[in-house]
């Protein structure tokens, strides 16, 4: 993978996600040899995290590097210093930045002025080690991707847009419902569009159920995600109906997997018998958000 950031899921080529998910498959097999001893990361989060933070420090120390975590406040990007002066004076101590912003133009930026990787760990448009990684969960399950059929029901923003540029590359059949103010953005759909892969298809729809009719797997996000907390009374109005619980999941297949990138909210946007009961698989994805990022830190950091 010659893969000098990854910001978007569009930075990666399918073959690049297949040995990918191969080198991943290895380093989850057994615990990893250090191939990166010496080699630290800085994370730069301006959000809170649990999965995120752990999985990456984890899975740096088990590769024998070392993380250095950056809490929101403490550097202040932007604010204290310009983002381009962070970027470069880490540049000189690490030899990746994981990034966690509010705008992805931040993470955009913060590549632009560094001279080491640049890891895309959540921004307002996109989640792309989430999605890697929860598509690595489905190829667990089924044994192969194409051809099965991935409903999302929710907000159509960075979790969905990584989602969508991810199943377009691996030949899955994505159906996206969300309330009409809340579709996925008209670019990042139409980018999906145009990759989607022979056994790919990429579509929109309003109604929840018509999304999950027949699905291998349904899928849904928060309504109000971090940092649009004012938003929240009008989003849970507009998003009434678009619950995933027992009722939406009868039209899905019989023991379709029922998948959350959490932090969730029970009784909003997924049921608790959704989330707990035994087609869920949310644990395995956040499971395999360090197996996969492992994978990643071990592709574009190894000498
Ligand atoms: N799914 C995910 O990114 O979780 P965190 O916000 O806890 O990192
Ligand atoms: N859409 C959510 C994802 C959290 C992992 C958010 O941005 O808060």
């Amino acid at each position: 993978m010659s893969l000098r950031h990854l910001l978007s899921i569009s930075d990666l080529s399918p073959a690049d996600i297949q040995r990918l998910y191969e080198r991943t498959r290895a380093l989850k097999e057994k615990l990893p040899s250090p191939t990166l001893q010496g080699k630290s990361i800085a994370l730069v989060f301006e959000k809170p995290s649990l999965r995120t933070r752990v999985s990456f420090e984890v899975g740096m120390a088990q590769l024998g590097g070392y993380a250095v975590y950056l809490a929101p406040g403490d550097i202040r990007m932007g604010t204290r210093e310009p983002v381009s002066d962070v970027a470069q004076n880490l540049s000189r101590w690490v030899d990746g930045i994981v990034a966690r912003v509010f705008r992805h133009e931040t993470a955009v930026e913060l590549a632009q002025h560094s001279s080491v990787p640049v890891i895309n760990a959540l921004t307002d448009r996109e989640h792309p080690c989430q999605a890697l990684a929860d598509l690595y969960t489905l190829l667990e399950r089924f044994g192969s991707l194409p051809g099965r059929k991935l409903a999302f029901v929710g907000d159509g923003n960075n979790v969905c847009h990584s989602l969508l540029l991810v199943c377009a590359r691996l030949g899955v059949h994505l159906s996206v419902a969300t309330p009409e103010g809340y579709r996925p953005d008209a670019g990042i759909f139409e980018v999906a569009r145009q990759t989607a892969s022979a056994d790919s298809r990429i579509e929109w729809v309003h109604d929840p159920a018509e999304a999950v009719r027949n699905a291998d797997a349904v899928y849904t996000d928060v309504w109000v995600s971090m940092g649009q907390e004012e938003e929240r009374e009008g989003k849970l109005r507009a998003f009434q109906g678009f619950q995933v619980n027992e009722s939406l999941l009868s039209f899905a297949r019989k023991g379709a997997a029922v998948m959350h990138c959490l932090p969730a909210r029970r009784g909003e946007e997924i049921s608790a018998s959704a989330l707990d009961g035994p087609q869920s698989v949310a644990l395995d994805q956040a499971e395999n958000r360090m197996h996969v990022q492992k994978g990643i830190l071990s592709l574009m950091l190894e000498p």
